[in-house]
């Protein structure tokens, strides 16, 4: 995302509907956040930003983060693995200054973000500790938008914390994941992340299918309507019927686990030193060890022993479902308004 690119726009002194009515009611600002390494989440946000873009009632305004240090892409294996005590713990890194200034008021904020080591990305975690995100987000309604392989449930968590936390209310979740299986992607993603490349060999490729990208198109409409009625004021999701967020819930147990050994192993790096320290660096060789271990183990046993107690899982599996959709949803039902 380019903020260059975009108009925005603090607000024009003469925009607000005026008391008698006569004029046009002003147009509805929406503010979108993003940080991208490869162009996938930029992509994304762009297919739903497009129908706002061309409403022609509506003011974007596009934030893209910069941490100060970039984070490189691909990924050197030691940075890769580096990066995940500070993604465990959340803490951030510094970001370039910001083009906002605090004093904006938007009606929708549209918080794009991936996830790293079963968090929101460390960029993003930057924004949302940020002293200006609290004066931005204080009061209003986010849509979170997130892209990643296919474990996001953790990060949600703590993303619906942050946001609390700076006084915002997520209205809606969209996520969009790898379509490929789990055990797949734990092969082609860290590949691709590593290397830049999403093919290896015959494998499906790593990454988000262009069609689910194109097909986001439809969170954009569905937010362009409900803007034109307020319902961004309400307390109903936007989202609702649009397939915007499928949980697979046989995936908590493993991010669970995953959680509790990046929390604790990062402990110990981030005692070992800040990240770059070379004591990190052994201290991260045997974390790897342990980390393909519990992959191997944890990931693979979990889902076959949920397969076999299935029947008995049944009802807590629904339950965790039905948690981790909210508020919008894996409903289907206005899908025929937008696609077409
Ligand atoms: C350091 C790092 C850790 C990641 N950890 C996870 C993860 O825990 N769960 C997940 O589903 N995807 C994970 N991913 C994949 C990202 O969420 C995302 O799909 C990918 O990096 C592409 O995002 P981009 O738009 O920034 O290029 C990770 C990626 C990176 C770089």
């Amino acid at each position: 995302m380019d903020a260059g690119t975009n108009s925005v726009h603090s607000s024009p002194p003469n925009s607000k509907k005026e008391d008698d009515g006569s004029a046009a009611p002003r147009p509805k600002r929406v503010l979108v956040i993003g940080y991208s390494q490869s162009g996938q989440l930029t992509r994304i946000a762009e297919r739903i930003l497009a129908p706002l873009r061309q409403a022609g009632d509506m003011e974007l305004r596009v934030e893209t983060l910069s941490p100060r240090q970039p984070y490189p892409f691909p990924w050197t294996f030691f940075s890769f693995l580096d990066a995940f005590p500070e993604s465990a713990h959340l803490v951030a890194p510094e970001l370039e200054p910001l083009t906002l200034r605090g004093d904006e008021d938007f009606d929708l904020v549209i918080l794009t973000y991936q996830v790293w080591f079963l968090a929101p990305s460390l960029p993003v975690t930057a924004f949302l500790k940020h002293p200006l995100a609290q004066r931005l987000l204080r009061g209003k309604p986010v849509v979170t938008v997130i892209a990643c392989r296919n474990m996001w449930m953790m990060a949600q968590e703590k993303m619906k914390q942050l946001l609390s936390d700076c006084g915002a209310r997520v209205i809606d979740n969209v996520v969009l994941t790898d379509p490929s299986p789990t055990l797949l992607t734990l092969v082609t993603t860290p590949y691709w992340l590593l290397t830049g490349r999403k093919r290896l060999l015959a494998l499906p490729a790593a990454g988000i299918d262009d069609d689910s990208i194109e097909r986001a198109q439809r969170f954009g409409c569905a937010l362009r309507d409900g803007l034109r009625r307020d319902a961004e004021r309400g307390q109903a999701a936007m989202l609702q019927g649009l397939s915007a967020c499928v949980a697979d819930p046989r995936l908590y147990v493993s991010e669970r686990a995953g959680t509790r050994s990046f929390y604790l192993w990062g402990k110990l790096l981030r005692a070992a030193g800040g990240p770059g320290t070379p004591w990190r660096k052994p201290l991260l060789m045997l974390y790897v060890v342990f980390l393909i271990l519990l992959i191997l183990s944890v990931v693979p046993v979990s889902l076959l022993l949920q397969a076999a107690l299935r029947p008995w899982l049944k009802p807590q599996l629904a339950a965790l479902k039905q948690r981790f959709e909210m508020p919008s949803g894996s409903g289907q039902e206005r899908m025929g308004m937008y696609e077409h």
